[in-house]
């Protein structure tokens, strides 16, 4: 089977067309969309992170507040600037940029920010809106996820998506997105106190590896024939035959799965991508409904 390529950095490009003319619609309307981002530290990752976050805001004509703050920073002086942020009505999304540093609360902060102004989705009235089925904004990641598959034609109603992986981030907020009335899959979530987990993803129409633990560990062996596989891993893996030293790849051993698949996503540039996309629709629903 040749498996069709999920390409997040095909959609990310036809979605930011789609966010471009929104982004103007909003700015003639008086409410020029903002996205504040707070990043504290000098973590590497984290600083390409929101890097690419900021480039991605202006391509599609979304402000950017950027709140780079020093390791030496105190969780009061963190929540000031968030409170600060809280209080201005130019600004309509709020992205504290995790982890913090060591000292930070990072979940005292998740509650602190305005969850009118949460496009991460992280705070607790937003999840529980989410659980109930009424969401105001979509989790980032899973959203991604979703709309690689629904934007792709891949059917999602009826069908037995096992994902691998229950963090607050993906895996949990996922199953409750893909087991919406209207999404309509059936979901198991594995973790790593799961028996069997090989007899549960090979009964999976849709597999999705969120795990972030062990580079390309879901093997060919694991999935069945004609699944939808997501890759949501993302690790550095060295390989002597690259310039660089090191190779991208994910929690999916790709040459493996792939020729079973009906559709697959790529790493890199397949959930990747996602992310940043859906922060930006979120931040353009949060400038429709201002706080
Ligand atoms: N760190 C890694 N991914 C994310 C994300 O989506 N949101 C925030 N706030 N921090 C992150």
């Amino acid at each position: 089977m040749t498996a069709r390529i999920l390409s997040g950095k095909e959609l990310t490009a036809t979605l930011e067309t789609e966010m471009r003319g929104e982004a103007e619609r909003l700015e003639a309307a008086g409410s020029p969309p903002c996205l504040a981002v707070v990043l504290v530290g000098a973590d590497p990752a984290s600083h390409t992170y929101v890097r690419n976050k900021i480039k991605a805001a202006e391509r599609v004509g979304i402000a950017s507040v950027d709140k780079f703050l020093p390791d030496s920073t105190t969780q009061k002086e963190l929540e000031g600037v968030i409170a600060e942020l809280n209080a201005d009505p130019a600004v309509h999304g709020i992205l504290c940029q995790l982890p913090l540093p060591k000292g930070l609360d990072a979940e005292r902060i998740t509650r602190l920010i305005d969850p009118a102004k949460d496009v991460d989705c992280f705070h607790p009235s937003n999840v529980g809106l989410l659980a109930m089925g009424t969401p105001r904004f979509l989790p980032c990641t899973p959203a991604g996820v979703l709309a690689l598959m629904t934007r792709n034609g891949v059917a999602i109603s009826g069908k037995h998506a096992v994902i691998l992986g229950r963090s607050n981030i993906v895996g949990r907020p996922l199953s409750l997105l893909l087991s919406r009335k209207g999404t309509d899959a059936t979901v198991t979530v594995c973790h790593s106190r799961t028996p069997n987990l090989k007899e549960l993803t090979r009964q999976a129409d849709i597999v999705v590896a969120a795990t972030g633990m062990t580079p390309e560990w879901v093997t060919g062996d694991m999935v069945k024939e004609g699944a939808v596989v997501i890759d949501v891993g993302m690790h550095r893996v060295e390989d002597a035959s690259k310039k660089s030293g090191f190779r991208i790849t994910g929690d999916v051993h790709y040459e493996s799965v792939a020729p079973k698949c009906s559709a697959i996503t790529p790493v890199p540039g397949g959930v990747g991508p996602m992310t940043i996309t859906m922060l930006l629709q979120n931040t353009l629903t949060a400038a429709r409904n201002p706080a």
